[in-house]
């Protein structure tokens, strides 16, 4: 270990041992939620006293910092033309949460040279070690950008909402993910869940079983229940005014879900934690980029 890597660690806030956990949020089906979902975590681990780093990978699509209403100063293509470091990349979010934008001008990581993608890993690696938190937003589906951050992550957050169409393309991403990528465990967050002949508990736990079942009847790997958010008017109104959720309607149904899925990530995510961090992090995407 360098001077300088040591230096790094011991500037992290309140990390258990310097160890940046890294999530990533993803979904099969397209506008299930998880844009509002990490955004809206990010905020809640925040207020916990955590520090985030909120990358948002849907490459292609600027999602946070519209929804945040927040202008990025300078893209990803900027630090890979060597212009600008990913400190000037990087803009602040509510509550002192940091945000990487979209690297507008990229189309795909494959797209990339290998030196690009190193210099871009080790970029985003070198601030990342910094923050107790690094969260990503991953765009929705089974395509390689998706798999290439899922892979790099050790905790993956799947999105899903009621629909069928959401569990199915949900099998279909976690399939491709075991059988593929050999992942072990993926957590489920269960979104715009409505309360109507049941309590939304209910059927939210009744959604996550409908998939369980599937998923171990047919692949070897864990799902975790990790919670639920209602369907909730508040959200939509955040999400239209382009301000934070959590800074606006923070007692709102949805915005005490993502208060306590925090608190919950935070919890299990310390216990959970065995392997290392941001090194493992790092040599994922090495090893990726590297196969293909
Ligand atoms: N809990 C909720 N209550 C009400 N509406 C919601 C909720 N969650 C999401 N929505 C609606 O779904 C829309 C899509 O949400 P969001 O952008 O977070 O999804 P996404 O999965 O990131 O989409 P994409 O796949 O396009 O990146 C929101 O604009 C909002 O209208
Ligand atoms: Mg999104």
């Amino acid at each position: 270990m360098t001077e300088s890597y040591r230096g790094r660690i011991e500037k992290t806030s309140t990390g258990m041992k310097g160890i940046t956990r890294v999530i990533s949020f993803t979904s099969g089906k397209g506008g299930v939620g998880k844009t509002s979902s990490v955004v809206s975590t990010a905020i809640a681990l925040a207020r916990e006293g955590k520090s985030v780093l909120l990358l948002d990978a849907d490459l292609g699509l600027a999602n946070i910092d519209v929804m945040l209403g927040v202008t990025p100063r300078a893209t990803i293509h900027d630090v890979l033309r060597g212009e600008k470091t990913l400190e000037e990349v990087m803009i602040n979010g509510p509550e002192g949460i940091s945000i990487i934008p979209a690297a507008s001008g990229v189309e795909s990581i494959c797209n990339l040279d290998s030196e690009q993608q190193l210099t871009l890993m080790r970029a985003i690696e070198e601030v990342a070690y910094q923050f107790d938190y690094l969260l990503i937003d991953t765009a929705a589906g089974i395509g390689t950008d998706v798999m290439f951050f899922n892979s790099a992550s050790r905790e993956i957050v799947c999105v899903v909402n009621p629909e069928p169409t959401s569990l199915t393309d949900a099998y279909a991403l976690i399939k491709v993910l075991s059988t593929q990528y050999g992942e072990k465990s993926v957590s489920v967050l269960v979104n715009n869940v409505r309360a109507n002949s049941m309590p939304a508990e209910r059927e939210a736990q009744m959604v996550f079983n409908r998939l369980s079942t599937a998923v171990e009847r047919f692949l070897h790997i864990e799902l975790k229940y990790l919670g639920f958010v209602p369907s909730d008017p508040s959200l939509i109104e955040a999400i239209r005014s382009q301000r934070a959720l959590m800074e606006l309607y923070p007692s709102s149904p949805s915005g005490l879900a993502f208060a306590s899925l925090a608190r919950k990530i935070d919890a299990e995510f310390h216990e959970l934690r065995v392997k290392g961090g941001m090194q493992f992090f790092f040599q994922q995407l090495l090893e990726m980029s590297s196969h293909g």
